[in-house]
């Protein structure tokens, strides 16, 4: 399946010389990534790191499928994706990618569990599977026992993690979260990071997220450091 060579097996993404420019009013167009190159290993944790503007977000977007660059390649499950079609693009998003965003958005009138199946009946899983997933996913963040819980009764950090649950359901290759502790206080927000770090040791999921928050960087296996659209260390 890995059309890559045999030392580089352990790579589930690699972004190459990845180039993106928006067009800003008629003529001016802002560079937000300059040639910037990521590698992903199977089974790790890799924080993008930097100041706000400094291109997380578009680089995210852009391993995820999200967004195409203007130039730059990024090589998933042994083929580029940039150069795939919008239809085969949403494929992958959908089943073998994983999102977790700043702000939750859980259902209100949905309890931890509902909320969860209910992202697995859109990606038109069965009703078994989906009761197995959803159940499963919770077990993973530790909410088994607050399943039943709706989104009111339960703390900031525990409706991030039953977002984490809805990403993780259909069980995806890799998880991008893009700054996923931003609208936590820094002691929840470290939480979730430890749990990424679980999900990722226990679980040999693969996790990509961004931050600006310098104390989260420790518990990474891998760190790329953005400025002004580059990578510096
Ligand atoms: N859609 C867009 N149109 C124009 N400029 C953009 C757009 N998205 C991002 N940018 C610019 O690209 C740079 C990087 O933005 P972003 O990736 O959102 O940074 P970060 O997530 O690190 O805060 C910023 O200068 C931003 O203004
Ligand atoms: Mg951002």
């Amino acid at each position: 399946m890995w059309q890559l060579g045999a030392t580089e097996e352990n790579t589930i993404l690699r972004a190459e010389k990845i180039v993106r420019e928006f067009k800003v009013g008629s003529s001016e167009t802002v560079r937000a990534l300059n040639g910037v190159d990521v590698e992903v290993e199977k089974g790790t944790l890799t924080i993008l790191r930097g100041r706000s503007g400094s291109g997380k977000t578009t680089l995210i977007n852009i391993l995820g499928a999200l967004d195409k660059p203007t130039s730059g390649s990024v090589m998933f499950g042994g083929e580029d994706i940039t150069q795939l079609s919008e239809q085969k693009r949403d494929d992958i998003r959908r089943y073998k990618m994983a999102f977790v965003f700043q702000s939750v958005a859980l259902i209100a009138g949905m309890t931890a569990y509902e909320n969860v199946e209910f992202g697995l009946r859109l990606a038109k899983f069965s009703p078994q599977e989906r009761t197995e997933r959803a159940k499963e996913a919770l077990e993973q963040v530790g909410l088994t026992k607050r399943m039943y819980h709706r989104p009111s009764e339960m703390s900031g950090g525990e409706q991030q993690r039953v977002a984490i649950a809805r990403a993780i359901a259909h069980r995806p290759q890799i998880v991008f979260a893009d700054e996923p502790t931003a609208e936590l206080d820094t002691a929840t927000g470290l939480h979730v990071v430890k749990l990424f770090k679980e999900l990722v040791s226990q679980q040999q999921m693969t996790i990509v997220m961004t931050t600006h928050d310098p104390s989260m960087i420790d518990i990474a296996d891998k760190v790329y450091t953005l400025e002004d659209g580059e990578i510096v260390e």
